[in-house]
C-alpha cells in the first residue's frame, strides 16, 4: 500500500476526539508538545480548532508514523516541528528548541493502528511475522530477544506484571522447554509454542496478554511513562493543560496517581473519561482519558 492510501485508510477516527478537543475550548494555546504524534488526527484537529498556535512540537518514536505525520500536517508546517524521539526526552526537545514551558501536553499511548496493521511489525497476532514489537526501529531489543535468550524468571515476571496473565509460570516453561529444541522466530512460531498450555484461538485470543507484555517490555513503555509524565508535567506553563489516553489498567493507573499526587496539578477528571458506542476505532473500546491543569 502506498504512504497517500495508507494515510487515509488509518487516519479518520482519532480516539476520543471530540472529548480531548472539548478541554482546550475557550483555552488560547500558543504552543503545544503531541509526544505520541502517530498519523497526527488529534495534532490536526487541534491545529484547526486553534489558528493561534504558534509553536506545535510533534514527537514520534516510529519514523514511519512521523513520515505520515508530515504528510497529514503540510498545510501547517510553519507552526510544526517534528522530532523522532522518544516522549520522555521532552526536556532535550524543548532545549534543542529554545523553549522553556508548553500550554499543552498530549499523549494518547500504546501503538497505533497502523503499527497494529502492517504485518512485518509483528505487534499482531493476526499475522505470521518476525517477533519484532519495537516501535522505534532503531532500539536493539526485539521480542525475539525477549523470548529466546529471557531466563524463565525473568519471563514470567513479564508476563505476570506487563500482562497481568495468570498462566505466567506455566507460559514461560513452556518457551523455555520448546526454545531448546528450535528457537521461536515468528509470531505464529510463539501462538503454536503457547497453544498447549493457554488453549486454543477463542472470542479473545489466548495469547493477547503475552503479546501486550512484550510490547510493554520491547518498548520500556511503563518506565517511560512514568518518567515522560514527571518531565512533561515540569514543562508545563502556568495555567497549562495535559491529557493522557490510555489502553489498559497498567497505564492508566501510572496517570491517576502521577495526576494525584503530584502537587502542581489540579486534576480535571475525577474519572476517566471512556469511549462512547459512536467511536468508530475499534482501539477506541478500552480507551481512557485523563486531564489536569498546571496549578
Ligand atoms: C495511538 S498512536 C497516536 C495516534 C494519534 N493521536 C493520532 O490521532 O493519529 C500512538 C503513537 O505513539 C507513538 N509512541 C508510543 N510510545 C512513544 C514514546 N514513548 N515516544 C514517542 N512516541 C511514542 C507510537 O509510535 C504511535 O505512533
Amino acid at each position: 500500500m502506498n504512504q497517500i492510501n495508507q494515510t487515509q485508510k488509518i487516519r479518520h477516527f482519532p480516539v476520543l476526539l471530540k472529548e480531548f478537543l472539548s478541554f482546550f475550548e475557550n483555552v488560547s494555546i500558543n504552543s503545544f508538545f503531541d509526544g505520541t504524534l502517530g498519523a497526527a488526527g488529534h495534532a490536526e484537529a487541534l491545529l484547526e480548532a486553534h489558528d493561534e498556535i504558534e509553536i506545535f512540537i510533534g514527537c514520534d518514536q516510529d519514523k514511519e508514523a512521523l513520515n505520515i505525520a508530515s504528510d497529514c500536517l503540510k498545510r501547517y508546517m510553519n507552526k510544526v516541528s517534528l522530532f523522532h524521539e522518544n516522549y520522555k526526552n521532552i526536556d532535550k526537545i524543548l532545549n534543542e528548541m529554545n523553549i522553556k514551558t508548553v500550554d499543552g501536553v498530549f499523549l494518547d499511548l500504546g501503538v497505533s493502528s497502523m503499527q497494529l496493521d502492517v504485518a512485518e511489525r509483528g505487534f499482531s497476532f493476526r499475522f505470521d511475522a518476525p517477533l519484532d514489537m519495537r516501535m522505534n526501529k532503531d532500539e536493539p531489543l526485539s521480542a525475539k530477544d525477549i523470548v529466546n535468550e529471557y531466563s524463565e524468571i525473568e519471563l514470567e515476571k513479564i508476563f505476570k506484571e506487563y500482562g497481568e496473565e495468570h498462566r505466567a509460570k506455566k507460559a514461560a516453561k513452556q518457551i523455555v522447554l520448546k526454545r531448546k529444541k528450535k528457537p521461536i522466530i515468528t509470531t505464529f512460531d510463539l501462538i503454536e509454542v503457547l497453544e498447549p498450555v493457554l488453549g486454543k484461538r477463542r472470542r479473545i485470543h489466548p495469547v493477547t496478554k503475552i503479546f501486550q507484555a512484550l510490547r510493554i517490555c520491547v518498548n520500556d513503555e511503563l518506565n517511560v511513562l512514568k518518567q515522560g509524565l514527571e518531565n512533561a508535567i515540569g514543562r508545563l506553563s502556568h495555567g497549562g493543560i495535559i491529557g493522557v489516553i490510555s489502553f489498559h489498567s497498567l497505564e492508566d493507573r501510572i496517570v491517576k496517581h502521577t495526576f494525584k499526587e503530584n502537587k502542581t496539578l489540579q486534576v480535571l477528571t475525577k474519572k476517566p473519561i471512556q469511549s462512547g458506542y459512536e467511536e468508530k476505532n475499534p482501539r477506541a473500546r478500552s480507551a481512557k482519558m485523563r486531564f489536569a491543569k498546571k496549578i
